[in-house]
């Protein structure tokens, strides 16, 4: 469960701004939205779906040594997220039984696209093409390369053995190419959109190929689903009443590097659901304590438009004591034997206090551990949290439309029909 505090808004908000959020009437208002299956994909998780992802992964797992998963925006973000937050960031590099994980077609760079190729090397490799549109651009090329390399390496029948598509149930052309050629194809349940879909097989089933306990994920996300709507809504009641006091930037902050993805997911997700209509909070990601020495100065002193959203794990998952002995020449001598642990939360709790002081408000979550239960809690937990806020803010949460004002021009420049 994600537990919320807001003491660190008392200088800035009084009792009376933050209960005059009206979280209820957003919460009824959801209801009666489209596109929110997401809300009721941990209830909808069942065997079924479970040993279908599973089985893929093993497939995949047993078939190869690498693993491209293909997709941008919601249809990336997620996954990478959680690998890195429940494995690792170096998650390719640890020595392990599961496929290292690549991820492409998330921009236009030929520089990052050979890269990734260079990494695949010889090994043997299979794809998984994520695109709910099916029509996506950067994807598309992406989709190219690999199906093209497959087949030349594998041949026909190899490429409709590696060849993984998560995509819409109805009208996505890769649904049609997956049904004509062959390819097994997952799917994105409909109701959920793109930066909502991590709690399914979009998010999933690279999570099952890293060896991640997929159960576990949708586990957590249903604890939270089930008694988690009062924290949802106090973090959107929060962050809603400091914007209408002139806090128009968030800053997303956490001292685990692991959450670094998590931290680009959340800027997804509520920077396309919020930002609408010429109003919105913009989300911004700090990586703390690196980023103090990079941004510190601004959020201590520069403009004062900003909260801040501090992320703790309750549990650390490492624990490392500051070696001792006379080897070593230099100011930090009486911290020797203290769990690294330890200096981090008083990082944490000196940021909190400095920044306060400053004038930055600081809304604090706490999630139990960088587990698997945890992250699904805790994307569960943001989705909730970033439907309500949106709503009280008066915009739906639901579409991007301002995202196709560079797509069309792209679709343009380059002379391609939509
Ligand atoms: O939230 C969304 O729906 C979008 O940001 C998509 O995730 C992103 O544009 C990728 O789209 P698609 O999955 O259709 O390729």
């Amino acid at each position: 469960m994600i537990k919320v505090n807001t003491e660190g808004t008392l200088n800035f908000l009084s009792t009376d701004e933050l209960r005059g959020i009206d979280t209820r009437k957003a919460v009824d208002e959801l209801k009666t939205l489209g596109d929110t299956g997401w809300m009721g994909l941990p209830a909808d998780y069942d065997a079924k779906l479970s040993a279908q992802i599973k089985d893929t992964a093993s497939k995949i797992s047993g078939q190869s040594k690498a693993f491209v998963v293909v997709g941008i925006g919601g249809s990336y973000l997620g996954a990478r997220a959680a690998i890195e937050y429940i494995k690792s960031p170096n998650y390719n590099a640890l020595p392990k039984q599961t496929p290292d994980i690549y991820f492409a077609g998330n921009n236009a760079s030929a520089e990052y696209l050979q890269q990734v190729i260079d990494l695949i090397g010889d090994r043997d490799f299979s794809v998984n093409v994520v695109s709910k549109s099916g029509s996506t651009i950067e994807p598309s090329i992406g989709t190219r390369f690999f199906k093209s390399m497959l087949e030349a390496k594998y041949g026909a029948a190899g490429l409709k053995e590696r060849l993984y598509i998560t995509t819409d149930k109805k009208g996505s052309p890769l649904r049609e190419m997956a049904a004509r050629e062959g390819y097994a194809c997952l799917e994105m349940p409909e109701q959920v959109g793109g930066r909502y879909s991590v709690l399914t097989a979009v998010g999933l089933l690279p999570c099952a190929v890293a060896g991640i306990d997929i159960d576990e994920i949708m586990a957590g996300a249903k604890e939270e689903m089930d008694n988690g709507l009062e924290s949802a809504c106090l973090y959107a009641a929060a962050r809603q009443a400091l914007y209408r006091k002139g806090k128009k930037i968030e800053m997303l902050a956490c001292f685990e590097p692991a959450f670094r993805y998590t931290g680009e997911w959340w800027k997804q997700l509520f920077g396309e659901s919020e930002g609408k209509a010429g109003i919105g909070i913009f989300p911004a990601f700090a990586d703390y304590t690196a980023d103090l020495h990079s941004l510190g100065q601004y959020i201590q002193e520069g403009e004062r438009t900003l909260m801040e959203t501090f992320v703790t794990f309750e549990q650390p998952r490492a624990k490392l004591e500051i070696p001792g002995g006379t080897l070593h020449d230099d100011k930090i001598g009486t911290l020797a034997g203290m769990d690294i642990n330890k200096v981090n939360q008083a990082a944490s709790e000196a940021v909190k206090k400095a920044h306060i002081d400053g004038g930055v408000p600081v809304i604090e979550l706490f999630v139990p551990s960088l587990s698997a239960k945890s992250y699904g809690a805790m994307a569960y937990f943001f989705e909730r949290a970033c439907a309500v806020s949106s709503l009280v803010s008066g915009v739906n949460p639901f579409g991007q439309p301002g995202v196709e004002a560079y797509k069309n021009n792209l679709f343009a420049i380059l002379g391609l029909s939509k």
